[in-house]
């Protein structure tokens, strides 16, 4: 486990870049933390470190997953809506843990039962002020030093 504090949404994309910057694909990343905690936010820097154009990164709440192309490619999720295992196989969510891309999945607590064991686990959370935010990883050595 490893935690970093971010004062700014700047600090937590790059972050997330640093993280981007080390995977291959098939990781699957999940992204802990309540409503306006900067999830997108972080997909965003994932984006940039898999090379990815910035721009295209939203949250998916009603299309529940956007598809980016890149070298390595990113599928991401929003599962806020998503409250049955009949939910979550419409998604697509098990087809694209197939595919060659890394998978990042924002309201990850909606299905944390089926989370791959080696799911990279991000969670954040309010820091004291109001851009402070207490980043967490847990995951595998190789990415939780991302911030070290
Ligand atoms: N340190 C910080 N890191 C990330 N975002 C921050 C930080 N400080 C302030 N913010 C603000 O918090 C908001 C985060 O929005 P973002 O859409 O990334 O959150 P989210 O967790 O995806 O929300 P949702 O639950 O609606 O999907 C932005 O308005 C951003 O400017
Ligand atoms: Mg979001």
């Amino acid at each position: 486990m490893q935690k970093v504090t971010s004062f700014s949404p700047n600090e937590t994309e790059n972050f997330a870049r640093l993280l981007g910057e080390k995977l291959k694909g098939k990781e699957v990343v999940a992204l802990f933390g309540e409503l306006g905690m900067g999830k997108t936010t972080f997909v965003r820097g994932l984006a940039r470190g898999l090379c990815i154009d910035v721009n295209e990164i939203s949250s998916p709440t009603f299309s529940l997953v956007h598809e980016h192309s890149g070298k390595i490619p990113l599928y991401h999720f929003d599962m806020y809506r998503i409250e049955t295992y009949y939910d979550l196989c419409s998604t697509g969510f098990f087809d694209f843990l197939e595919l060659k891309g890394v998978l990042c999945t924002e309201w990850s607590e909606n299905i944390e039962n089926v989370l791959p064991k080696d799911t990279i686990r991000i969670t954040i959370e309010r820091g004291k002020s109001e851009h402070e935010r207490i980043l967490t990883i847990v995951g595998d050595e190789y990415y939780e030093n991302s911030w070290s």
